[in-house]
């Protein structure tokens, strides 16, 4: 049985099978829509979400499956004190298939090693969000034709920002891929991504605080949120949240072909008036997150079409 708990769980080759169906999905909707007929998927959220809990439940009914789960700890008996690996041996007696999110890095993991049914990890911490990835790199690979061959730009916290952190796992594999990481300096890149991932692989990156030292250089701009609920105090977030507004006037300095893409939530580091730019693909992204979801509840249930 396999899991999909790291972005490397998935080799290159089985991660462009994921997203060729993933674009067959989009085409032929009709054809899957009662691949999991039957079938029931379980959303384990210990934290708070809105794309992820619901593009993974929207995926399992696009293809004829059911969905239960819970939307918080409070909700569940994780607040008695039940653990993990006890919440999953019951879940897997319920569902054929669970996502779980949860605040402690390596939860979904532990889940994994006690469970009788696939477990995807739907974000851990500040750690991995494996699911985003997939999602990021059908974005890509669907807007651009390719992965090899670009220049992304990763913005804002990419200290607890567990989708940049997954995406640059992700993309170190596929050839020629240059990263420039925008942040403030209290916000930079963890040592072990940028020794053990960047570093390791001889992979071109270069730090910078300006957006607009990166800007014109870049195929993908790559937002992200400052990640408020992983702050030690509330005074280091509020000097940090607004360091970064993309806006027209910056959009103005990145080539005419770059994308913008951001995981969402969106508070204020993308001004809605970049919205209606064409350039802006963040609404784009999310509704690929379904059909490359439809896609991993497909192989991890193994069902063929
Ligand atoms: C991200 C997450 O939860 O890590 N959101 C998402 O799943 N699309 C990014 C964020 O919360 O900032």
């Amino acid at each position: 049985m396999r899991h999909l708990i790291s972005p490397l769980d998935y080799s290159t080759s089985e991660l462009d099978h994921l997203m060729d169906v993933a674009n067959d999905i989009e085409k032929n909707p009709e054809k899957y829509a009662h691949a999991c007929a039957g079938k029931k998927l379980a959303t384990l959220f210990y934290e708070p979400s809105t794309r992820t809990r619901l593009s993974h439940e929207a995926a399992m009914l696009n293809l004829g499956g059911s969905v239960l789960g819970f939307s918080s700890a409070n909700s569940s008996s994780a607040s008695k004190g039940e653990s993990v690996a006890d919440t999953i041996r019951t879940v897997s007696c319920y569902a054929d298939i669970a996502a779980m999110r949860h605040p402690k890095e390596g939860a979904p993991l532990v889940a994994s090693l006690y469970s009788s049914i696939p477990v995807i990890n739907a974000g851990d911490g500040g750690h991995q969000h494996p699911t985003q990835t997939l999602t990021d790199l059908l974005t890509i690979r669907s807007l651009k034709g390719r992965l090899e061959d670009i220049n992304i730009g990763l913005c804002g916290d990419l200290k607890f920002g567990r989708t940049v952190h997954s995406l640059i796992e992700a993309l170190v594999r596929y050839k020629n891929v240059k990263f420039y990481l925008i942040s403030p300096d209290e916000l930079r890149l963890p040592d072990y991504i940028r020794e053990d991932v960047l570093d390791k692989n001889h992979v071109f990156y270069k730090e910078v605080v300006r957006m607009e030292d990166a800007l014109p250089n870049l195929d993908f701009l790559y937002m992200t949120r400052v990640q408020k609920e992983r702050f030690f105090n509330e005074e280091d977030y509020i000097r940090m949240k607004d360091f970064y507004i993309l806006d027209t006037k910056k959009m103005a300095l990145a080539p005419k072909d770059m994308y913008v893409l951001h995981p969402l939530p969106r508070v204020n580091e993308i001004s809605t008036e970049i919205d209606n730019d064409p350039r802006a693909a963040y609404f784009k992204q999310a509704q690929y997150g379904v059909y490359i979801r439809e896609s991993l509840i497909l192989d991890l249930l193994n069902i063929r079409v």
